[in-house]
């Protein structure tokens, strides 16, 4: 199945609001899909029902990591991280006075060490040797391997973002929802961080569901592009149709 991720109807309500009413995506493998729409349109509720952090009031959301469908509906959040679905605030927040090298092997894990990081001495035998090899092939995937010493306080926001990412990836996951990954950084910087996400898509065994409020940030390095507004979907397709669609910019003139 080419769709790593489908949701039913899915409808959240808070008290009479309702958040998310009957909404239906599907996100194709190894693709940057992008949920658009202004603020308060739902996007952050749907991601939260999707991975457990919330209960559905009703739908479906359907998970295929590697060849079999999961109904996750309704699964606590550990759960829905364990099987490969990640959303970033679910891993612990960077350690901001560990390396980034060692911020990564924390999210391999291993054996009981927990948060704890031995000196890095010894982790340099076999099986830590060889996280240690990972850890370091994914820091060049994100484009960190260069700093990989330094202490995560002294990255900039783009690279602690992007270091963010690579504990995603050192979790194993295949499908990472980033809510607003650049959120007050300015086009330049944000551009290039989604350009390395779309990379990441397209390198390796994963995919990217990216929740942005703005329009103009993120739409040219999207896939595929849903757009939400009060609760619905009310436009999708490729970055240049839902551009393109009257719906779409009433909404974005409306804001
Ligand atoms: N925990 C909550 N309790 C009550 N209302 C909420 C809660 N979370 C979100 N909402 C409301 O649901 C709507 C959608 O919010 P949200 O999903 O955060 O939108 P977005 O992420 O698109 O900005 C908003 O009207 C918001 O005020
Ligand atoms: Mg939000």
């Amino acid at each position: 199945m080419s769709h790593i991720l489908e949701t039913l109807n899915l409808v959240k309500r808070f008290g009479g609001l309702v958040a998310v009413n009957g909404v239906c995506i599907r996100v194709k493998r190894n693709s940057l899909t992008l949920l658009i729409g202004p603020n308060g349109a739902g996007k952050t509720t749907f991601v939260n029902v999707c991975t457990g952090v919330l209960r559905p009031d009703g739908g479906k959301v359907f998970f295929n990591p590697s060849g079999r469908r999961l109904d996750i509906t309704g699964w606590p959040p550990h759960r829905v991280y364990r099987s490969g679905f990640v959303r970033t605030f679910q891993i612990p927040q960077p350690f901001l006075a560990l390396t980034v090298l060692e911020n990564v092997l924390v999210a391999l894990g291993g054996r009981g060490e927990g948060p704890i990081v031995a000196p890095l001495r010894h982790l340099w035998t076999g099986e830590e040797e060889e996280r240690v090899r990972r850890a370091f092939e994914i820091l060049r995937r994100v484009g960190l391997e260069d700093h990989w010493d330094w202490e995560a306080y002294r990255l900039g926001a783009g690279q602690l973002k992007m270091l963010e990412v690579a504990r995603a990836l050192a979790t194993g996951a295949k499908l990472i929802a980033l809510d607003e990954p650049v959120g007050g950084t300015d086009p330049a910087y944000a551009h290039e961080i989604f350009k390395q996400i779309r990379g990441l898509a397209k390198s390796l065994d994963v995919t990217f569901l990216v929740i942005e409020h703005r329009i103009d940030i993120a739409l040219p390095f999207a896939d595929y592009v849903y757009v939400m507004d009060r609760g619905s979907v009310i436009s999708e397709g490729t970055p240049d149709a839902v551009a393109s669609d009257p719906k779409v910019i009433k909404v974005y003139i409306g804001e």
